[in-house]
């Protein structure tokens, strides 16, 4: 049996995520709405070590200062006292009607002055918490029709937009960094920044890149058929990995939030995998060390003993992966395997080093294609072997 979580873990949630009262498009709520302070405290509870909120989880849309101010100590207060660290605070540019055209990239500039101030304002509410990232997931940035965008402008917009939040951090000097999360559509029809390419593309652009990375969510790649241990990859790689939103997602249909581990349980193995044991042929190579950020929905059928249940297992099953992958990677068989595979051969530089391209294109390796060709790689067995491990 897996050991229980504890702060060490690094597990954190969304107070939207547990706050969920199972209101959906089709349905009202299911659940009572509990203070956000309970939420806290009942997650400090059940080992987190971390949660993450949007201006308007604790805040009402348009609250004065006074009564913005008094709700935040208060939250900040019950976080310290049980422990649990506000690590990540976002904004929501999604709610209000206002909002209907996106935020930042809204066709009226009265909105998009509006939101930019309401983001800049979040800014500020996550460095008073001692939050170090800061989310922008841009659900309403996009449209439902291509005629109802000049692409270009859009683009222009969303960077003015970016750029300018993360300046405002490095003049307030506030240790943050902001975190981008993808996903291709709803609320929009399509949003701009589908993909974790996507977002890596307009991070290039920045001027202000350097402290501008990504929060991948994975039932969000997997929405547009991606493979999300690849984009995590890819975004770790490129050094941009600053968050992660996990969950469980069933193929190609609605956002579906579900608990981590309960879509493709094999991709989150390797998610898993990556995020622990980091890429096989790199032990100094970048690694993740960021909080496991659970962005999942309790179902609307559950109560709220459910809604625990639900988060308990959550971080159940990222510890349960954790051994398996643990266990994947020390495996005699698995090393025997992935050395078959030639995992760790991809490792070397094609080009020999200090190699001039005349060199190389005048080299004969005395290669021979038809052997070459000829080779068995084993990914199969190396893949059951995971397989075993997982089920095992
Ligand atoms: C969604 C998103 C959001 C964001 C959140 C933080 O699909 O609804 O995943 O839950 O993660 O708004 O920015
Ligand atoms: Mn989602
Ligand atoms: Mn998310």
């Amino acid at each position: 049996m897996t050991r229980v979580p504890t702060p060490s873990d690094k597990f954190s949630f969304g107070l939207w995520t547990v706050g969920w009262t199972g209101a959906d498009p089709f349905g009202v709520a299911t659940r009572p709405s509990l203070d956000p302070c309970e939420y806290v405290e009942r997650l400090a509870e059940i080992g987190a070590w971390g949660i993450t909120f949007h201006d308007n989880d604790v805040v009402g849309f348009g609250a004065d200062a006074a009564t913005r101010e008094k709700l935040l100590t208060r939250l900040k207060d019950t976080a310290d006292r049980v422990g649990i660290t506000i690590e990540m605070v976002t904004t929501n540019t999604f709610t209000h009607p206002v909002f209907k055209d996106g935020a930042l990239t809204s066709n009226d500039r009265g909105v998009r002055r509006f939101g930019l101030r309401k983001v800049l304002r979040a800014v500020d509410t996550a460095a008073a918490m001692g939050a170090q990232t800061f989310v922008m997931w841009g659900g309403r940035e996009g449209a439902e029709y291509d005629s109802s965008k000049d692409l270009h402008a859009a683009f222009d917009r969303y960077r003015e937009g970016i750029d300018t939040v993360a300046a405002y951090i490095k003049a307030q000097g506030y240790d943050l960094r902001i975190a981008l999360e993808p996903k291709p559509n709803e609320p929009r029809g399509d949003i701009f920044l589908p993909t974790v390419g996507h977002a890596l593309g307009l991070i290039a652009q920045l001027d202000h890149g350097d402290i501008v990375g990504l929060n991948p969510e994975t039932g969000h790649e997997q929405m547009a058929n991606l493979n999300f241990t690849h984009g995590i990859a890819q975004a770790l790689w490129a050094g941009k990995l600053f968050h992660i939103d996990l969950n469980g997602q069933k193929g190609l249909k609605y956002d579906q939030d579900l608990v981590f581990g309960h879509g493709d349980l094999l991709s989150a193995f390797f998610t898993v995998d990556l995020l622990e044991n980091g890429f096989p042929s790199c032990p100094d190579g970048p690694r993740y060390t960021g909080p496991r950020h659970f962005d999942y929905k309790p179902s609307r059928t559950e109560h709220l003993a459910g809604v625990w249940d639900s988060a308990r297992a959550c971080m159940q099953t990222y510890l349960q992966l954790a051994e398996k992958a643990h266990a994947f990677r020390a495996d005699p068989a698995v090393k025997e395997a992935m050395a078959y595979a030639g995992i760790h051969d991809l490792a070397a530089p094609t080009l020999g080093d200090g190699e001039t391209i005349e060199a190389f294109l005048a080299a004969d390796d005395d290669f021979d294609p038809e052997r070459a060709g000829s080779r068995d790689y084993g990914f199969v067995r190396l893949h059951q072997l995971a397989l075993s491990h997982l089920i095992g």
